[in-house]
């Protein structure tokens, strides 16, 4: 079994390298070598053998001046023991350099390809793929760089990585083979192993496997769990929804007779899903609008209206003018922002945060997701001042909410499916998002995903208003993504899935486990955990940003 140690400190790293090698000779080697970067210039040795010849070679370390590196005793797998074949293995021109432990299985293909592309082989490793595969898709960002060449290979690996461009840092990942980071005052390590690195620390961390995402999209969708428990859970108490920063008394909630919630984008969305729920639980009616049509079409708003507005980053220029227009007519104004100290934070009457932490993508998924969490506990909270809502309904709803974070990590955990599915549908040009009630929000988000991330036209229809004109646009293949998860609303939509397929569309159902009658007009099915039909919109939405 092959041994990882990497150094980066204030002590010349060669010799620690040699050190914590020798911690590791237990696992048994045939050849061991070292890379130590000075600042300038990334300097290597290796040698077949033993230990003892390499601290030779190199004085004990002493020939290899720098404080940081990388080292690596070997086992063969992939190619006799020799000294070339040996560890670290370098790019072309030397600005990166790589240990690993562990087998890349697709290295041939992987080899072929860079052969194809010009690259040339010293030795017979499958380690040396990855040296040139960093070096083919090195952008200057080590991170991005990574996690792309992760995602081309499959097998097992530990890797500890220097790159000339980042004199300051050594790069360590791992996919099914153990690695370890050991912190001190004179330095951090990395190793395959914990005895290789006590002599300098006992403050050990065991990485995660893999670590990376392709793109902040993915990372954050999969930070949706976190986004959501942290959202909801500071706002329920005893059993009760407490929202302190909304700044309103029971009596104040009592007299609102009208809700705007004006947004762009999904946060748009997100107010189409809370509609539904505002009405349905606290009995006020409620406009949504987009702020770039609220902000220049003089809207009429009564005594006792309270205008939401929702944005994750509290700076969308219609949407920040929609609420300065709803503060000079002088009605109530609530802010759902995620970003702290924005402009719609400060202007609002009242703000209430979404934890969703920052958010890089452009495209929203994780404050998508929060938003939703804002609107339910504002809808619960007023249905219950309001007496619109039973207490037992109402226990049953604080229930279902505390679940969803461990649903949605169900699904995240289940994305194969959904992966395939897209794999096969790439090429498709057209594709329409059909639901009834939540179901047709949920189909908005969706279709404005699969637009915005995947440059495919789509289109999101009230399902009962596509036989008016549009079905027109459905022939032999087209794709019909059909959401079902409210049940007083299923058949209806099944009737309209079943009219789309008459004309030769290839239908994708979405809908709750248990509906699998569904499977009879479906060509595709994609399950979501039960829960109250009022938040199906934060379960569905997960297969629907998976499948953009
Ligand atoms: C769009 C984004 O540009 O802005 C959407 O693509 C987002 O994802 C919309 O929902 C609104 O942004 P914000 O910051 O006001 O929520």
């Amino acid at each position: 079994m092959c041994g990882i140690v990497g150094y980066i400190g204030t002590c010349q790293a060669a010799p620690v390298l040699l050190d914590g090698l020798s911690k590791l000779e237990y696992r048994g080697y045939d050849s061991a070598g070292i890379a130590v970067y000075d600042g300038n210039k990334i300097q290597m040795q290796k040698a077949m053998g033993r230990l003892k010849v390499l601290e030779e070679m190199t004085q004990n370390g002493a020939t290899l001046p720098g404080t940081v590196g990388i080292g690596h005793t070997r086992w063969a797998t992939h190619g006799a023991p020799s000294d070339l074949n040996a560890h670290p293995h370098f790019n072309k021109d030397h600005s990166i350099v790589v240990v690993h432990n562990g087998i890349i299985e697709n290295y041939l293909k992987l080899k072929k390809k860079l052969m194809s592309k010009g690259y040339e082989f010293l030795s017979e490793t499958d380690t040396e793929v990855i040296a040139h595969m960093l070096d083919y898709y090195y952008n200057g960002d080590p991170l991005a760089t990574i996690t792309k060449v992760m995602h081309r290979m499959e097998g097992s690996y530990a890797l500890g990585i220097l790159f000339r461009d980042h004199p300051d840092e050594v790069y360590a990942v791992r996919k099914d083979s153990p690695l370890i980071v050991g912190t001190s005052k004179s330095g951090n390590l990395i190793a395959s192993d914990v005895p290789a690195v006590l002599k300098y620390t006992r403050d050990v961390y065991f990485l995660e496997n893999e670590g990376g995402y392709e793109h902040f999209m993915l990372k954050e969708m999969h930070e949706q769990p976190k986004a959501v428990k942290d959202t909801l859970t500071p706002r329920i108490k005893n059993g009760d929804v407490v929202i302190e920063e909304l700044g309103m008394t029971d009596e104040e909630i009592r007299t609102i007779s009208k809700i705007f919630i004006v947004a762009c984008g999904s946060a748009y969305h997100t107010g189409v899903t809370a509609k539904y729920v505002f009405e349905k639980l606290a009995r006020i009616p409620v406009e949504v609008d987009l702020a770039s049509e609220f902000r220049y079409r003089d809207p009429i708003l009564p005594e006792n209206t309270l205008v939401v507005i929702v944005s994750q980053s509290g700076e969308t220029a219609d949407t920040l003018a929609a609420l300065r227009l709803a503060k000079e007519k002088g009605v109530r104004t609530l802010g759902i922002v995620n970003v702290v100290g924005s402009s719609i934070a400060r202007e609002a009457d009242n703000v209430m945060y979404t934890w969703a932490g920052p958010e890089i993508a452009v495209a929203t998924t994780k404050a998508y997701s929060t938003q939703l969490i804002a609107q339910y506990l504002l809808a619960m909270k007023f249905a219950k001042v309001r007496g619109t809502v039973s207490q037992n309904d109402f226990d049953a709803m604080i229930q279902s909410l505390e679940r969803l974070p461990e649903q949605i990590s169900l699904l995240l955990s289940h994305k194969e499916n959904v992966q395939r599915f897209a794999n096969r549908y790439l090429a498709a040009e057209h594709v329409f998002f059909i639901g009834r009630g939540i179901d047709y929000a949920i189909s908005m988000e969706g279709s404005l995903k699969l637009k915005e991330i995947s440059y495919i036209h789509s289109e999101a229809y009230a399902a009962g208003e596509l036989k008016h004109g549009t079905i027109s646009l459905i022939e032999d293949g087209t794709l019909v993504i059909g959401v079902l998860t409210q049940p007083k609303l299923y058949e209806k939509t099944i009737s309209n899935m079943v009219e789309c397929k008459s004309r030769g569309a290839y239908l994708m159902g979405l809908t709750t486990f248990g509906n699998y009658n569904i499977e009879d007009t479906a060509d595709f099915t994609v399950y979501i955990p039960k829960t109250d039909p009022h938040f199906a919109t934060s379960l569905a939405v997960i297969p629907l940003q998976l499948l953009g």
